[in-house]
């Protein structure tokens, strides 16, 4: 009798965490979209910048001046390297630091890298966007208004790329759509019988 009734305690408590779970799982909010900057994605922004593998304080600076070790060559070839922590055009947007470092800009095109970093999830590249664009001082009060429509007109273009794709191609030409390396065995010199004494 008695242990009849701590047994359907025990199942009563079952249910009830339960049922708390799903009502947690129930409320907690939608995760941002990969393009919003949150307190998250802006703290892994810099660290994505600082270890990237494509040494982004190579050329952009430790201290995000433009003075990295090779921005001094780069600028003898007439490149000048920004520095995200300067003022930035009231029609700049962090869309045009993801497109930077996806695709690349006009003057980039003779970089080794292209400067289009696309092994960096487009998840990475937002919150490195969204990162060193939040290094610019804030725009002058009489240019808030400009800023504002220039950051919504880009919104919506990112909007309407991410309805149709998880990733935003950009021209990207997507690996099942490259050309096939050649098969193994149609190489010349390819040879899988090793050879006889
Ligand atoms: C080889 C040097 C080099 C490396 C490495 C490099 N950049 Fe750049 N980056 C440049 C130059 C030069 C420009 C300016 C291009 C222009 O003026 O059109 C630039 C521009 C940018 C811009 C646009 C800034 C603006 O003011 O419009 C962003 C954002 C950016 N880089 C991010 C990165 C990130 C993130 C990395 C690492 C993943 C990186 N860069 C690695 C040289 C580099």
């Amino acid at each position: 009798m008695f242990r009849g009734k701590a047994k359907e305690m025990q199942s009563n408590k079952f249910i009830i965490s339960g049922i708390l779970i799903l009502a947690i799982a129930a409320c907690s909010p939608e995760p941002a979209p990969i393009h919003e900057a949150t307190p998250e994605s802006l703290y892994k922004g810099s660290i994505y910048y600082a270890s990237s593998e494509y040494n982004c304080k190579n050329c952009h600076g430790t201290a995000w001046d433009g003075n990295g070790p090779e921005a001094k060559a780069l600028k003898e070839q007439g490149l000048e390297v920004p520095a995200f922590t300067d003022a930035t055009a009231p029609e700049v947007t962090p869309v045009d630091y993801f497109k930077a470092m996806t695709v690349g800009t006009d003057k980039t095109k003779e970089l080794p890298s292209g400067h289009a970093y696309q092994s960096h999830t487009d998840r990475a590249r937002w919150a490195m966007a969204h990162y060193l664009y939040s290094l610019a001082p804030p725009v002058a009060e009489k240019d808030a208004a400009k800023r504002k429509a220039a950051i919504h007109a880009a919104m919506e273009e990112v909007k309407k790329a991410y309805a149709t794709s998880r990733r935003w191609n950009m021209g990207y030409t997507p690996i099942s759509e490259r050309p096939q390396s050649p098969k193994l065995e149609d190489m010349s010199g390819y040879n899988p019988a090793p050879a006889e004494e």
